[in-house]
């Protein structure tokens, strides 16, 4: 049985990964600080140490000691927002402690990496749909960081022999039965829309009715975290180290999505035109041809109201998220 050790299992995206992974046959360790993540978001079948990546020493021994056939990152922050205020915390996060789990990699011999990186590496992109090969120009510290770690990878990959998949996410969103998103403060668009379905906040605030899209307001590529969780284990046995771009190939702006969540609700979402957030792009929308065709990855989830059914279900089962 492959063991893969999931750095950030404790989070949205990695809960799903793990859960994936244990479903088709692998066994997990998860490591988390549950800074950001939660202990109930962690697959019971999974075992879990606690742990911090900024803990070199201690990260390094966890690889060591495993026999680990590959190792997931999904620790790390990762809001666009915040990190226009607080770019240290991105440089320190996404990049010094990634080192630290990357050289754990290579003291535990661990020749599979999978990285979580972003669409943020692309910063305003110049045409889309957006290819791998296309330019990479960050508009904010938070995909500088990835953007970073992808070439840190790189250098790791030539001289040290290990293979890694950046996987670039467009906009994550969507649940599984048992795992779903719930940040604290949440800051992203359908978990908010769902707490005003659900009569927890009062309002939506559109950032930025002004952008350069058919609609004024931001256009995002929606990717369902199980399609996501597909990618992670076909990149586990990818032949050779690339870079993958994973979206659905379709944009929809944030007034389109309130209208999907309307309909799948039935609750009408109000809302509120605010001041843009600084550091958004007026457009992103993936081109995915690539690791379909080198990958076989096949996404599941084509259309947004099936994303945000899936997360509206897990809302009305999970009513405060994974608070006890
Ligand atoms: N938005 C609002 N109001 C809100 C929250 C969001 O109008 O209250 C808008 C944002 O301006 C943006 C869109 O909704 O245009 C999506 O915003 P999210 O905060 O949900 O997601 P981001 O696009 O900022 O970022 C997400 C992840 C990043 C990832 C990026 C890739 O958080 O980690 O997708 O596109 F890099």
């Amino acid at each position: 049985m492959k063991h893969i050790l999931v750095a950030g299992g404790a989070g949205y995206i990695g809960s799903a990964c793990t859960e994936y992974l244990l479903n088709n046959g692998y066994a997990v360790t998860v490591y988390d600080s549950l800074v950001t993540g939660h202990l109930d978001a962690i697959d019971p079948r999974a075992k879990f140490i606690p742990g911090d990546l900024a803990d070199r020493e201690k990260i390094i021994k966890v690889a060591k000691e495993g026999n680990f056939y590959g190792i997931m990152h999904f620790a790390a922050a990762s809001l666009v927002g915040e990190s226009m205020v607080d770019p240290s915390k991105y440089f320190r996060n996404n990049i010094a402690n990634g080192i630290n789990l990357a050289d754990a990699a290579v003291a535990g011999n661990i020749k599979n990496f999978v990285f979580s990186s972003t669409a943020a590496t692309f910063g305003q992109p110049e045409k889309c749909p957006i290819s791998e090969n296309d330019p990479q120009k960050p508009i904010n510290p938070y995909g500088e960081s990835k953007l970073c770690f992808e070439k840190i990878l790189n250098w790791y990959s030539q001289i040290h022999g290990i293979k890694y998949a950046a996987l670039r996410y467009f906009n994550a969103a969507g649940a599984t039965e048992n795992f779903g998103e719930a940040h604290n403060p949440e800051t992203h668009l359908i978990p908010i829309i769902l707490q005003v379905a659900a009569g927890e906040r009062e309002k939506l605030m559109v950032y930025g009715n002004d952008y350069n899209t058919p609609d004024g307001s931001c256009v995002r590529d929606y990717i369902h975290i199980l399609d996501l969780a597909q990618a992670h284990m076909l990149a586990l046995d990818a032949p050779e180290s690339g870079h993958y771009n994973l979206g659905t190939g379709k944009g929809l702006s944030v007034f389109e999505i309130i209208k999907a969540a309307e309909k799948v609700s039935g609750k009408k979402i109000n809302f509120e035109i605010a001041p843009r957030r600084p550091g958004d792009p007026d457009t992103l929308i993936a081109c995915s041809d690539r690791i379909k065709k080198l990958l076989g990855w096949k996404p599941q989830f084509e259309n947004a109201e099936a994303i945000i059914e899936s997360a509206w279900k897990w809302k009305l089962n999970h009513k405060n998220g994974y608070l006890r």
